[in-house]
């Protein structure tokens, strides 16, 4: 078994809160993270794709083509765009790093040519992240 790793960035905005929490519950839980007009991240996603080598090509996956299915399923979708209201993938869950590895990993998991896809991780700052593993 072999892991290939393909890592891109995209800038979102997002704002952790919860409207079944009174104002002060998402302040005490969320912060600076609860303020109301959101705030930026440069985010990092790393997906990682499982699988064996094609003899034929010594490729578990051509990582070009990992980039576009990268690109055409999260990235164009995310992009400059703020998590709470304008990604339609992301709707129904507060945006913290947790749960936006798992909704890139649906959007992921299925669309992988070759070998299986085995994790993503979302880094919202160089020292925190959250994996995925289906
Ligand atoms: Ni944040």
């Amino acid at each position: 078994m072999v892991y290939v790793t393909r890592r891109e960035v995209f800038s979102a905005s997002h704002r952790l809160y919860n409207p079944n929490f009174s104002d002060e519950q998402n302040d005490k839980i969320f912060g600076k993270c609860n303020n109301p007009n959101g705030h930026g991240h440069n985010y990092v996603i790393e997906v990682i794709v499982a699988g064996e080598i094609d003899p034929k090509t010594g490729y578990l996956i051509d990582l070009k083509r990992l980039k576009r299915i990268i690109i055409e399923n999260v990235i164009s979708k995310v992009d400059h765009k703020h998590l709470n209201s304008d990604v339609e993938f992301m709707r129904d869950v507060i945006p913290t790093a947790e749960n936006i590895a798992v909704k890139c990993w649906e959007q992921l998991v299925d669309k992988m040519p070759n070998g299986k896809l085995y994790s993503v991780k979302i880094y919202e700052t160089e020292n925190n992240y959250a994996e995925y593993k289906g």
